[in-house]
């Protein structure tokens, strides 16, 4: 396929797709390769170069891992059936059952083959149209709606000299993580006895979101060097000298002040708030702002640095009256910056990882999620915790430390404009994020393992019961399965609305139930789950085999069957619940905004003895309410647990 022909390929592909298909394709943890969609859209030889050297890994699938099966499509609409049945009444549900059979013998079956014939010619079916479609053709701000914040266990700075020095272990041990994933140093993961892919791994380092028209592009750099960012203020911190030594903490800290001293003020003209506008505003802007050979430069610099370390203005979070409330505010600083009067325009929201290292001892990170999902971003959280409590100082100084580069950009009114507009943008939509993050301390998973249960599928269960107590209907679920046993795996849905966890829930709620009931409801909700879990990760669920039907059938020119906008597929898919589990050991979080405008982001880090959640929901929304659904969620668990002691002799 020519440049071109794919470019305008592009535009009918998007053209095709609802909103409520782009909600679900940007939902939870998405799939991201550069491998034939950069390729076109390389405007350099250095990109392509760049491009070429990512792609590689899984191109040659140097891990030798499965190909993404398709999977039978009796076996899909069967279980399609199952998911879609507790949205439907009765003649719904019958019109979805007779439009599935009519599909599974006509349209459906040359589409499976079509999309049995990709399968043979692509090392993953679904990489190239999940990376376009998910991600880079997405038109809303990354900001709240796809990038998500991970906050770090909290810090009490006393001086300025303690929150710089922290910075520049972070960066220390980032570099440190860094060589051992360039080194192939980090022990390949596993689940049970397969490999999981280690590719996503190699995508988070120098990597950047680049807006364009329609279709954004991803650009991949290997340097030395870092983007810092004071009161709005954009820097290039070189980490090596011109001895070529690395840089030690005391050095780095010596950097930073440097990059403090001139940046005593904030600017009245923040250009990195323009990376949280809608995509398209902002590849104008930037449009404009490349003409200019010194802005140009800047971009290109700040393209190509290894990550973004913010360096944050306070936030009061000792002025928080407890945990809870510093876990919210620190959650709102890593996903969107607390808006334009806060930290937002401190900030590159292009860029995959942005460190957060706030003057009152906020701590995290944002990170752009085209590239990888949360699991890489989470070891590295471990390993720069660790690193921390280890007290390293570096490997080795420099005789030559090279100085900050202030990047200063040429802003002409035009681009004022657009900036005083993101501003109100930002604002308004942090404004419209209400965040409920908090640790639920009563347990975590050893007691539910101590109860022969899959921890994830029990907390699942909760979050189901949670919502139909506190809505009375079940609540359409999204839960991110990794797909990593297969080469260029990302995720599949795992739909966590069944007919069992719907009969849990009222079961629990039907007051003529006896514990005995209550208990083999859970048990039956909970297996459920854990059953289509197992199917979700070798690839077999629902959602991406019918999302690769549909778009074999765009792609061939083929009318889109009526299956997707029946009742079914249209309930099934608007996800009220959109969840992750994203683990990490410290006592940290990620945290998002929902998928759907009246639903509500779960994203959960189960640990031995407690579990740390983070819930959103839009203020604007009159149906959500997130300390509402935080209750029923604490009581749920709680009514679990009591129902599981009743039955056995476990103790808390
Ligand atoms: N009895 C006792 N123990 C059990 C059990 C049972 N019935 N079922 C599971 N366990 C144990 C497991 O052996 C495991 O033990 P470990 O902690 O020693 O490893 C532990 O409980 C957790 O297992 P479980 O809760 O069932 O599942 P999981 O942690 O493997 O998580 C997924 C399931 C789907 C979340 C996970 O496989 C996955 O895909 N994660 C990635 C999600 C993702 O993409 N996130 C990023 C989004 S940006």
């Amino acid at each position: 396929m020519s440049i071109n022909s794919e470019a305008k390929f592009d535009f009918y592909y998007y053209s095709s797709y609802s909103p409520l298909d782009l909600t679900m394709l940007r939902t939870g943890c998405k799939i991201a390769l550069a491998r034939t969609i950069l390729k076109p859209y390389a405007s350099s030889y250095e990109l392509l170069a760049n491009y070429t050297s990512v792609q590689s890994e899984t191109q040659m699938n140097i891990q030798n891992l499965p190909r993404l099966p398709v999977p039978k499509l009796s076996d899909t609409l069967e279980k399609y059936l199952r998911t879609v049945k507790p949205h439907l009444n009765e003649d719904e549900f019958s019109k979805t059952v007779k439009l599935v059979k009519n599909f599974e013998t006509g349209e459906g079956k040359r589409l499976q083959s079509l999309l049995e014939k990709r399968a043979q010619t692509h090392l993953n079916w679904l990489e190239e149209w999940w990376l376009k479609t998910a991600y880079l053709g997405y038109r809303d701000p990354v900001v709240v709606f796809s990038s998500p914040g991970l906050v770090f266990p909290f810090r009490k700075f006393k001086t300025q000299l303690e929150q710089l020095q922290y910075a520049a272990k972070t960066i220390l041990a980032t570099l440190e993580y860094k060589a051992l994933i360039d080194g192939d140093k980090l022990p390949v993961e596993m689940m049970g006895k397969s490999p999981l892919d280690m590719s996503q791994y190699k995508k988070v380092f120098g990597t950047c979101r680049v807006p364009a028209d329609k279709i954004d592009r991803l650009s991949y750099n290997d340097t030395k060097y870092v983007t810092v960012i004071h009161n709005d203020h954009i820097f290039h911190v070189d980490l090596w000298g011109d001895d070529n030594q690395m840089l030690n903490e005391d050095q780095i800290v010596k950097q930073l002040k440097d990059v403090m001293e001139h940046s005593k003020s904030r600017t009245d003209t923040p250009v990195g708030i323009l990376t949280s506008e809608n995509r398209d505003v902002w590849a104008k802007a930037y449009n404009i702002l490349v003409k200019d050979n010194v802005n140009r430069e800047n971009l290109a610099d700040i393209e190509k640095s290894l990550a973004i370390l913010c360096l944050d203005a306070p936030v009061g979070l000792w002025n928080c009256s407890n945990k809870n409330a510093q876990q919210n505010l620190a959650g709102a600083q890593t996903i969107h910056g607390g808006g334009s009067s806060s930290n937002g325009g401190n900030r590159w929201f292009d860029k995959t990882i942005q460190f957060i290292v706030g003057a009152d001892g906020v701590t995290g990170l944002t990170y752009e999620h085209t590239p990888a999902e949360g699991q890489p971003i989470a070891i590295l959280t471990d390993f720069i915790i660790n690193y921390l409590e280890q007290g390293k100082t570096g490997t080795s100084q420099s005789a030559s430390p090279k100085q900050p580069k202030h990047l200063k950009f040429n802003v002409n009114s035009d681009v004022k404009n657009m900036i005083n507009k993101a501003k109100e943008n930002l604002d308004r939509l942090a404004n419209n994020l209400e965040l409920n993050c908090f640790t639920y301390e009563k347990y975590g998973k050893n007691f539910i393992k101590s109860q022969k249960l899959s921890p994830d599928s029990y907390l699942q269960m909760a979050m189901q019961y949670a919502f139909y107590k506190l809505h009375n209907t079940p609540g359409a679920h999204y839960e991110s399965a990794a797909t990593r046993m297969y080469v260029g795996g990302r995720t599949e849905t795992i739909r966590s609305c069944s007919i069992e966890s719907v009969e849990f829930a009222k079961t629990m709620l039907n007051t003529q139930s006896s514990p005995k009931d209550k208990l083999q409801a859970m048990q039956k909700a909970i297996n459920a789950h854990k059953h289509y879990t197992v199917q979700a990760l070798q690839g077999l669920g629902v959602d991406r085999h019918l999302l690769g039907l549909k778009l074999i059938a765009i792609e061939n020119g083929i009318d889109i069957p009526k299956l997707y906008s029946d009742a079914g597929f249209v309930k099934s898919a608007h996800m009220r619940i959109s969840t992750s589990q994203v683990a990490c050991k410290c006592d940290g979080f990620m945290c998002y905004g929902p998928l759907v405008d009246n639903g509500y982001a779960t994203c959960y880090n189960p640990r031995d003895n407690d579990v740390n959640f983070a819930t959103s929901a839009f203020k604007a929304n009159p149906e959500t309410d997130c300390i509402k659904y935080r209750g029923a969620l604490e009581q749920a668990l709680q009514d679990m647990h009591d129902v599981l002691l009743q039955n056995t002799s476990s103790k808390l």
